[in-house]
């Protein structure tokens, strides 16, 4: 049986109310289950970040681990609205890359570089995703304020959560800190509801105004996964369709949570 029910079916609602889905307390236990399995992987792979080790490697260890703990890794052959099929288990996006890069056995891991290990395990039919940033060795004093501003920035906007606010609240929230720490806002990707799908209404912005957008309702499920960019917002889709640059070349960050709107608050579903 399926508990969720749309928030709004038809005929006089809100268009942005359309397609939101409430989750029922039984599906957000599955919830909480692939959220602390996905962040568990990343605590799993952050001793694995060292100098010498491949992207390639980082993947594959992390889809050897995902299958041995009985899921599924979505990012593997996941292929929305005619892109190429991902051809990686997990996401490593390193120093200017701002998502979805592809691991290779060819990318190296060097002192000073930053990369973004972003997962998504399946389990029961249910999707955890998560990321973080990590530096390589020793980070340059540049990178290391970057990786802290952006977390910094995953932390502000999810403290906005609670029923009743609003989306704009979040975006707001990481882009005030953001830029009044030098930092640009990536506008072109955002968060998302996430849940049987890796991919659903409603959009979560990283930018925006206070009192603005949709209304937060306890139940609704989303990512927050502010990408911070050292120097302009711009990005680029390189030739392969997945891999997504800074236009500057310059160093972008990466923080995501799945998390879930409460009858007070908001819960955290994506903490090991
Ligand atoms: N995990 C990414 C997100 O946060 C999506 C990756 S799609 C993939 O939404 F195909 F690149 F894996
Ligand atoms: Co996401
Ligand atoms: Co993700």
């Amino acid at each position: 049986m399926n508990h969720s029910h749309v928030l709004t079916m038809m005929g006089g609602s809100a268009p942005a109310h359309r397609g939101i889905v409430l989750f029922s307390e039984r599906e957000l236990a599955q919830m909480r289950r692939v959220g602390r399995l996905a962040a568990q992987l990343l605590q799993h792979l952050e001793p694995l970040v060292q100098p010498g080790v491949t992207t390639q490697e980082l993947n594959d260890e992390a889809a050897r681990w995902t299958e041995a703990h009985g899921a599924i890794s979505a990012p593997l052959g996941y292929a929305p609205a005619g892109l190429p099929p991902f051809p990686g288990s997990i996401c490593t996006s390193v120093n200017e890359v701002v998502c979805h890069g592809i691991p290779s056995p060819k990318q190296v891991l060097r002192s000073g570089d930053i990369i973004n290990l972003d997962v998504t395990p399946i389990l029961d039919g249910y999707h955890g995703d998560t990321s973080k940033t990590f530096w390589v060795g020793q980070p340059s004093p540049l990178a290391r304020k970057l990786v802290e501003v952006t977390e910094a920035c995953l932390t502000r906007g999810i403290a906005e959560i609670k029923p009743g606010a609003r989306i704009g609240d979040i975006g707001a929230a990481i882009q005030e800190y953001a830029e009044a720490q030098g930092f640009s806002v990536v506008r072109d990707m955002v968060g998302h509801g996430v849940g049987r799908q890796f991919h659903t209404e409603p959009e979560i912005p990283h930018y925006g105004q206070r009192g603005t957008g949709l209304k937060l309702r306890p139940g609704m499920v989303f990512t927050v996964e502010p990408m911070i960019n050292a120097g302009k917002p711009g990005i680029k889709i390189l030739g392969d369709r997945w891999t997504t640059v800074t236009r500057d070349r310059q160093l972008s960050a990466q923080f995501e949570h799945t998390v879930a709107v409460t009858e007070t608050g908001v819960e955290i579903l994506t903490l090991p």
